[in-house]
């Protein structure tokens, strides 16, 4: 593992406490997928974009922007990193409480049961649990077509603002800038800093 030579994240673990804070973190991290050469379809050989390490999500420094009063996570997964992003939701900071499941109506079948679903597992900051204006106004399961590769629909942003409310919230990893949201993320103008300390 790195030393850090540039010292990245520590600067940003010395201004902790002047950084903004949020009520609501929303994040779909760039999982390691590995994608397997198939003959039939060499164009999927390239991810649209760059994947991190576990470890290095992991290491971000999430909990140094949650509002110490109180704070949502939202974590998008797929099937296939469902147990590590409840590794990550714990390294973060926070406590899990349920899964909201997209049912993609359609999808693809690596050997197995078609994968049509994609999940958000839900947690607050650990031992600060605030309840919600939205209490039973929303199920866990949500339908909505596919609509380019690693893209979210706009639904979930709506759901989670329908549920905590207008707080002040952050997309982690967004590939564009939302009304409502500040943004975070190597494709997009970002509104913070956030540095693992294992990146150079
Ligand atoms: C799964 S995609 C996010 C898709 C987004 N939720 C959407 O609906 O369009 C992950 C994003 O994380 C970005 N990313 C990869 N490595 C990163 C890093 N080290 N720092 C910040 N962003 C990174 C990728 O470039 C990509 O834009």
């Amino acid at each position: 593992m790195s030393e850090n030579p540039k010292g990245i994240g520590s600067e940003q673990v010395k201004n902790e406490g002047e950084r903004k804070k949020y009520q609501i973190i929303y994040a779909d991290p760039p999982w390691p997928i590995k994608i397997i050469s198939r003959k039939v379809r060499p164009k999927q050989l390239d991810m649209p974009y760059k994947i991190m390490s576990l470890d290095d999500i992991c290491k971000l420094p999430v909990r140094s922007i949650a509002d110490d009063k109180e704070c949502s996570l939202f974590l998008w997964t797929t099937h296939k990193y469902l147990p590590k992003a409840f590794q990550v939701m714990e390294d973060w900071g926070f406590s899990y409480n349920c899964t909201l499941t997209w049912n993609k109506t359609y999808g693809f079948t690596p050997f197995s049961f078609m994968w049509s679903t994609e999940f958000i597992l839900y947690g607050q900051l650990k031992d600060k649990w605030v309840r919600q204006p939205g209490i039973g106004k929303f199920k866990t399961c949500f339908e909505h077509n596919p609509i380019g590769h690693s893209v979210k629909p706009q639904l979930f942003r709506d759901i989670i603002k329908g549920f905590c409310g207008d707080k002040p919230a952050i997309e982690l990893f967004a590939r564009q800038k939302t009304e409502g949201w500040d943004v975070w993320g190597n494709e997009v103008e970002s509104d913070i800093e956030l540095t693992t300390r294992t990146e150079k």
